[in-house]
């Protein structure tokens, strides 16, 4: 157990979790818990940083808790926690907070993004990254399996350590991106030149994992592709809607792309539109059956976060002691065996 490698990764708990989150983000956790020591984690204090209805946060927390284990994380095998549940990730960002350059965070493209879109800007927003750095580096992590998106954040959580451990002595592994390689990625379907994301609430863009089948047949009849009439994998602008269907039809077969392009030769869009829709479906049936079973049962998440945050917070408290020592501070007699 305590050779294998040690992953981390985090999940913000908006809500409208979509076949792209799926795909890129949530199979790939789920396959990892065989090889890894996987911790996951969900960050509801990152969700905080932009501005929030506090009611539909604690809804799609708890939402996004049931799913992920509809979609396959097995608290068994792996560590799933809530991130305010463990305090040490507030009591380790304000450590970093003091020896981080504000330059280091001005820099981050996200912020800068974000706040662009924003009137006024909050504090946490700019702090954003030192959070997910103690996220990462309370664990010892070695690899952090993110979105290309990420990457910024994760060379700072390196350079961050780099720092601390320059300034107080080696204290904290520096962890590695794994960065998902293409073919994950999902465009949206009603214009498939942009990524499928949350944020985008038009009707037929996404298909979220909690949709049910007339909605997801739908959305995938009004997908947007060309005038043309070839079944292919592309690259081509114009087949960008027809790539991005037969992407997911292939992402939820597993078959490659061959045997797809020669299942689809002579057909229609018509028809391709109906067996990919079809295919999701069926995906998704079985993890919207678990998902309800899971809210049916009183407790049940309660008590899987309960179990997940006693044991991040055991397996945290030795590094935060130590940096607190490190530091300076005086340790409380209870914590002394830790250094
Ligand atoms: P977000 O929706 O941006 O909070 O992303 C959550 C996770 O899902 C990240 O690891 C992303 O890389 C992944 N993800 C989000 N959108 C897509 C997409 N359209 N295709 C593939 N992966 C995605
Ligand atoms: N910022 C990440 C995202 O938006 C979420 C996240 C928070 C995270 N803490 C993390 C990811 C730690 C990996 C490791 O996707």
């Amino acid at each position: 157990m305590s050779e294998r490698k040690i992953v981390f990764s985090g999940i913000q708990p908006s809500g409208n979790l979509h076949i792209g989150n799926y795909l890129g983000a949530i199979k790939r956790w789920v396959e990892m818990q065989d090889q890894y020591d996987c911790i996951y984690c969900i960050v509801d204090m990152h969700a905080i940083t932009v501005p929030h209805d506090p009611k539909v946060l604690h809804e799609t927390t708890l939402e996004l808790a049931a799913l992920l284990i509809a979609c396959g994380i097995d608290p068994e095998r792996c560590v799933l926690f809530v991130q305010s549940h463990v305090s040490a990730h507030a009591e380790m960002t304000w450590i970093f907070n003091c020896i981080t350059p504000l330059g280091w965070l001005e820099r981050m493209t996200q912020y800068k993004e974000k706040a662009a879109r924003q009137e006024s800007v909050s504090t946490g927003l700019l702090d954003y990254p030192v959070l997910q750095a103690s996220d990462i580096l309370l664990y010892q992590t070695d690899l952090v399996p993110v979105g290309e998106d990420q990457r910024q954040h994760i060379e700072l959580t390196r350079d961050i350590a780099g720092r601390f451990n320059h300034l107080f002595g080696e204290t904290f592994k520096l962890p590695e991106a794994l960065i998902s390689e293409v073919g994950a990625r999902v465009m949206g379907l009603d214009d498939p030149t942009k990524k499928m994301s949350k944020s985008i609430t038009s009707r037929y863009h996404a298909i979220r994992l909690l949709d049910d089948p007339d909605t997801i047949r739908t959305a995938i009849r009004r997908a947007v592709t060309d005038s043309g009439r070839e079944i292919i994998f592309s690259d081509a602008p114009e087949k960008a809607g027809v790539n991005n269907l037969l992407t997911i039809y292939q992402a939820f077969t597993g078959k490659s792309r061959e045997e797809i392009e020669a299942h689809f030769a002579g057909k229609g869009y018509g028809d391709l539109k109906r067996e990919v829709a079809e295919v999701v479906i069926e995906a998704l049936r079985p993890i919207q059956e678990r998902y309800r079973a899971i809210r049916a049962e009183r407790g049940y998440i309660d008590e899987i976060l309960r179990r997940g945050a006693e044991e991040a917070r055991r397996r945290s408290e030795p590094t935060l002691t130590q940096a607190k020592h490190r530091v300076g501070f005086v340790l409380p007699e209870e914590l002394q065996h830790h250094v």
